[in-house]
């Protein structure tokens, strides 16, 4: 085999970085991607995000720090769209080469595990493939480039022991999880074959006001907010017993510069300690609505009732998923002993 190529010279569409680091950020346009945009360009970054092409607009999220309006093909000075897609090769290899990043970080996902039953290929092809092409690019380009691969506290899935940490086995219950768990090991993999600094943060679910409406809390918020303005109509959900560890997702961006700041490459559980149910949010969110829940029936007849009685809450099974992850909990301790982290 003849000796590998030399790097390519840097893209002649590349701007050349002003301060600080160039940094590769995939979905960029999601909730992670928004805050991690907000922490680069704070810090002084040269921000590229990869965005996929779609018919309506998707950069909601990013116009605070865009101001180009609606402009997709618009640059802003230090934030610089790129399209590119996790399961297109040749789009990866452009951005990557355009942007020549010291840092990437792997965002990119489909992210709903419901949906993962009902995609369960697409799912494995981004989720899962669109890491190794990434890796491989970056293999290829020989860019001396630090990896963020956005792992995921699903891929503990059915556990038997609480909390969860780094050395936790994995026991996925989802294609998404599964394609997740693949990612975390192909990463560990490259770290331990070929030297590349590359972590994956194992993030417990964090939310904000710009999580996707489809997730269980702005689920929950949204309904609590249109029922106290006159909806009639209760708000239906799947299971109420699910537990989860949530945190705040601006909070978990700052776990993910920290980890590619730190001196060794290293898997992290990023969480707060503490599970709460699906039923206790709804109480929550509800109270904090003006009409606090009681709870009557059991299983698909369950309901939550205000205080005049009436229905606002009732199970459907249509949000059931073929497989549950009933509870997650988890031990972020060795982040905040080696990064300072809670
Ligand atoms: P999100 O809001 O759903 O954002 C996902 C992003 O991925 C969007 O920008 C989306 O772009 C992009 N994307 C989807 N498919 C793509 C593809 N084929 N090629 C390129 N981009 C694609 O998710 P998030 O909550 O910010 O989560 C960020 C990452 O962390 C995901 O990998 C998720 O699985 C993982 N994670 C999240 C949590 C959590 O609780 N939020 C916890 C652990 C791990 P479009 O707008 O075009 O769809
Ligand atoms: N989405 C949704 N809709 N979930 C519901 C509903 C409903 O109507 N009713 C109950 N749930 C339950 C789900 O079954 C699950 O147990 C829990 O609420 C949380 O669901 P989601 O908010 O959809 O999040 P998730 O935990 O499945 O996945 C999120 O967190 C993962 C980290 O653990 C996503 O952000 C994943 O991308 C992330 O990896």
């Amino acid at each position: 085999m003849s000796e590998p190529e030399p790097p390519p010279p840097p893209h002649p569409d590349a701007v050349p970085a002003r301060s600080g680091r160039r940094v590769l950020v995939t979905g960029v346009n999601g909730q992670d991607g928004s805050y991690l945009a907000e922490t680069l360009l704070a810090r002084g970054d040269e921000v590229y995000g990869l965005v996929r092409r779609s018919s309506s607009d998707s950069l909601g999220r990013l116009a605070h720090l865009r101001g180009h309006g609606e402009d997709r093909d618009a640059q802003g000075p230090r934030l610089r769209l790129v399209y590119g897609d996790l399961a297109d090769d040749s789009s990866l290899r452009r951005a990557l080469a355009l942007a020549r990043p010291d840092e990437l970080y792997n965002l990119a996902a489909q992210s709903h595990v419901a949906v993962s039953f009902e995609m369960p290929e697409y799912s494995t092809e981004v989720n899962a493939c669109g890491v190794v092409r990434l890796l491989q690019v970056v293999r290829d380009l020989k860019l001396p480039c630090r990896f963020y691969q956005a792992s995921s506290s699903e891929q503990f899935g059915a556990v038997t022991e609480s909390p969860q940490d780094e050395d936790t086995p994995f026991r996925p219950r989802s294609p998404y999880a599964i394609a997740k768990v693949f990612a975390h090991q192909i990463v560990q993999n490259y770290r331990e074959a070929y030297g590349l600094f590359a972590v994956g943060g194992i993030l417990f679910n964090h939310e904000s006001p710009r999580r996707g409406e489809n997730f269980v809390t702005r689920k929950i918020t949204r309904g609590a907010a249109a029922i106290a303005r006159g909806r009639t109509e209760p708000l239906r959900l799947g299971n109420l017993d699910a537990e989860r560890d949530w945190g705040f997702a601006g909070d978990y961006a700052e776990a993910m510069t920290a980890m590619l700041a730190a001196d060794e490459p290293r898997d992290y559980v990023i969480a707060t300690g503490k599970t709460h149910s699906v039923r206790r949010f709804c109480e929550a969110a509800f109270a904090a609505a003006g009409m606090p829940l009681s709870w009557r029936g059991d299983g698909l007849e369950e309901v939550g009732l205000d205080e005049a009685g009436t229905v606002r809450v009732a199970v459907d099974e249509r949000y059931f998923r073929p497989t549950e992850v009933h509870t997650l909990c988890g031990d972020a301790s060795a982040a905040e002993r080696d990064l300072g982290w809670t």
